[in-house]
């Protein structure tokens, strides 16, 4: 018997494609009585318990029974520097970023506080169910080497970069067109492809940068087509005037990024929604695929992100806490705020919409999905344990619920990081390795 050998057995939930209504039973599978056993932190097969034990006898069994185990959540973008200006009070964007966030995101010149923050997020993830995240690092070289070792240590598949920002923020958070493509190419080389590590190349967004560091965004775009581009559009009113004040000759905001060769199916691009026809367009065109962030839109005030129009167009959507925007770390919470923003809209997030869209969509949305998103044999190990009875509240609900579609709602709209049980990350468990931040005493008022 291999040692890193083991069959998790539960109540097994997996999507194969993008329900295409409640009643699109084909577009998942669900396993009462199932189990995943797991070699060498891959999934090695997904089936019935009694038909995999008899398969491996030997093999030890984590027993989950009555919970719901489900690929790894996905949170297809998140700033790691702002994890201590999550909650700031009383303002929108610009305002935002430059009295909360850009303050703090100079703190993570040192090393040991970026480290420490790093180390710090990747326990959050795993307590709250997350076991992929593309996040944006500090402007420091040394903040995005933090974040990817800290995620090698637990062997997290992970996508990151550090922001390229040469303009309209604190000196100490710039740097320039050179020396942001400087920094961008070593990490390529040191990470990208190394372990789980991906890269993402990351100008923060239009105001940040100026013409000629985007130029140069845009060489290494077309150097490293291997790499994820990430970048924020269209979040806020004020932002996107701005924006056309200082790019004058640009069609419309993502008229910018095009100018740059920074638009393809490796693009991600945070919020986008106050869209102009054209720029829709261009979505369809280049398979550029919008991030839909529901809790940092609600609380900035930024707005409504119509998912149904931009789908209807066949354009890609991801889904994503954008924490420290972001209100929670929690997929699940994510869900909740992304059903309420809908019906505002009058359209509608079933639940197997929703987790599809934080498993399997997300990894879609990344090209990643013959790695993870599904639990599919010769896919890495990452996966979700769900207790549906978490909470007082979610275990009377569950009394009346019938269905799976009943559960996993109650699951999107009650759940956070106390109905994850369990987290495994390439076959290891990780939900019990968090360690909580030390609080320093607070001012009165
Ligand atoms: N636009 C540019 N930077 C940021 C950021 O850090 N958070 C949000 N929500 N929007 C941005
Ligand atoms: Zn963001």
């Amino acid at each position: 018997m291999k040692t890193d050998q083991v069959l998790l057995r539960g109540r097994i939930l997996s999507f194969n494609a993008e329900p295409q209504g409640p009643e699109d039973h084909a577009a998942y599978r669900y396993i009462e009585d199932g189990a995943i056993l797991i070699s060498s932190g891959m999934i090695r097969a997904t089936g019935a318990f009694d038909q995999l034990s008899r398969q491996a006898p030997s093999v030890p069994v984590a027993d989950h029974r009555p919970h719901l185990l489900m690929p790894g959540f996905i949170d297809t973008h998140i700033h790691y520097p702002q994890v201590q200006v999550i909650a700031s009070w009383g303002a929108q964007l610009l305002d935002w970023l430059n009295d909360y966030t850009f303050p703090e995101e100079t703190r993570f010149a040192d090393p040991a506080h970026a480290e420490a923050m790093a180390e710090w997020l990747m326990a959050q993830l795993c307590a709250h169910g997350t076991t992929t995240a593309v996040a944006y690092a500090s402007v420091h070289e040394t903040s995005a080497e933090a974040f990817f070792t800290a995620a090698a240590r637990r062997n997290m598949r992970m996508i990151g970069g550090k922001v390229m920002m040469d303009r309209n923020a604190p000196e100490a958070l710039r740097d320039t067109p050179q020396t942001g493509y400087d920094a961008s190419k070593r990490l390529i080389a040191r990470w990208h492809g190394t372990g789980r590590a991906g890269y993402a190349i990351t100008p923060r967004f239009a105001i940040t940068s100026s013409p000629e560091q985007l130029e140069m965004a845009g060489a290494l775009t077309a150097e490293h087509p291997e790499c994820h581009v990430q970048t924020h559009l269209s979040e806020n009113r004020d932002e996107i005037a701005y924006t056309l004040s200082l790019y004058p000759e640009a069609p419309d905001y993502l008229g910018v990024y095009e100018r740059y060769g920074l638009l393809g199916p490796k693009t991600l691009l945070g919020h986008s929604i106050h869209l102009e026809p054209r720029e829709i367009d261009l979505l369809a065109e280049t398979g550029a695929r919008p991030v839909f962030c529901p809790t940092s839109n609600l609380f900035l005030g930024s707005g409504l992100f119509d998912e149904a129009g931009l789908r209807a167009r066949g354009i890609c959507n991801a889904v994503a806490t954008d924490v420290g925007a972001g209100t929670s770390y929690s997929m699940l919470q994510t869900l909740n705020e992304a059903y309420k923003v809908l019906q505002l809209q009058g359209q509608k997030l079933h639940p197997l919409n929703a987790f599809h869209w934080i498993t399997r969509g997300n990894a879609v949305a990344l090209g990643l999905e013959d790695r993870i998103g599904t639990l599919e044999p010769g896919t890495e190990a990452d996966i979700v344990v769900l207790d549906s009875s978490a909470t007082e509240p979610m275990a009377l609900r569950m009394q009346r619920a019938e269905t799976l579609s009943e559960e996993l709602f109650v699951l999107q709209m009650l759940g956070d990081d106390r109905a994850v049980a369990e987290t495994y990350v390439a076959g290891l468990p990780q939900k019990h390795a968090v360690t909580r931040a030390p609080r320093p005493a607070l001012q009165p008022a």
